[in-house]
């Protein structure tokens, strides 16, 4: 029997009934079994750890075996979720077999239904091999983290005609080259609307206005947790790295005014005052207070 959940199918499917598809990013158990529960229809386990789990400058140091070991850590938390995994950096550039490999291994090792890959014409024959072997592929194009060094920042992608005019042509490329579904960075509302339009397959967008069929954040983004980063098109909906900051802050303070442990958080046992341990030790341990 299939997995059951959410699937490539549902997905077009909330296209054809003009559903917004919600995607979050998730890194590990607990960020996963959370979205679960809050009832997100995509986790994607991004490249983007790179930076808000492992504290690098951007996606490419992220290796494959990081994004097994997360992928695997987010199936355990997520089951109904459709989970789809990054490829990093380089891992779908060498020759077509060692794309399926590494691809596969985010299935087989990681769990993961899917994997992701950013870019367009360039980056066809990797898609359509993937999707002839049955492995299916989210594309992603606009902004793509990982040419960063090529783009030269973190810059709204296709503001002039010419620039997209490129992305839309990729972007039916990459339908016709078979993904279920394209990532719109970073890019101009109207663009993006406009690919939608054309495109049978769902878009989902960050930065790229409400005009896609669906949205995705990252989780640390969302929850202000730990990142820093506040790009125009991240709306916070939480402040939880201040109540981290403020829980950890408080706990230390108790430590260090002994406040903190109690004895209702401390375990007891029925040492006798003349028990080995002596007198202080009891004391120290509790007596035998339960
Ligand atoms: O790695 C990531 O989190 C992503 C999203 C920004 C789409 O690719």
């Amino acid at each position: 029997m299939g997995k059951k959940g959410v699937t490539t199918s549902t997905l077009k499917k909330m296209k054809i009934e003009k559903k917004p598809i919600v995607m979050v990013t998730a890194y590990d158990y607990p960020s996963a079994l959370l979205s679960e529960q809050a009832g997100v229809d995509v986790i994607l386990v991004g490249d983007s750890l790179g930076m808000v789990v492992l504290g690098y400058d951007s996606t490419i140091p992220v290796t494959l075996d990081d994004m097994v070991h997360h992928t695997r850590a987010v199936c355990r938390g997520a089951r109904n979720p459709l989970i789809v995994s990054d490829m990093p950096f380089l891992s779908y550039h060498g020759t077509i077999d060692k794309t399926l490999q590494n691809a596969g291994r985010l299935l087989q090792d990681g769990g993961a239904t899917a994997i992701k890959m950013e870019g367009g014409k360039d980056i066809l024959p990797m898609v359509e091999a993937c999707v002839k072997a049955g492995i299916p592929v989210m594309g992603h194009i606009g902004l793509t983290p990982q040419s960063i060094n090529q783009l030269g920042g973190y810059k709204v992608q296709g503001k002039n005609e010419e620039e997209a005019k490129r992305l839309i042509e990729d972007a039916l490329l990459l339908e016709e080259a078979g993904v279920f579904s394209v990532v719109l960075e970073c890019v101009p509302y109207q663009l993006a609307r406009e690919i939608s339009n054309q495109l049978m397959i769902p878009t989902i967008g960050i930065g790229a206005g409400p005009y896609c069929d669906g949205q995705v954040l990252v989780f640390h983004d969302i929850l202000q947790y730990g990142s820093n980063l506040s790009p125009k098109f991240v709306k916070p909906y939480a402040s939880v790295g201040e109540q981290v900051k403020g829980a950890i802050e408080l706990y230390a303070k108790e430590v260090r005014e002994r406040k903190f442990p109690e004895l209702t958080h401390s375990f007891s046992a029925d040492y006798g005052t003349n028990d080995k341990m002596g007198t202080k030790d009891v004391a120290l341990y509790g007596g035998n207070q339960k």
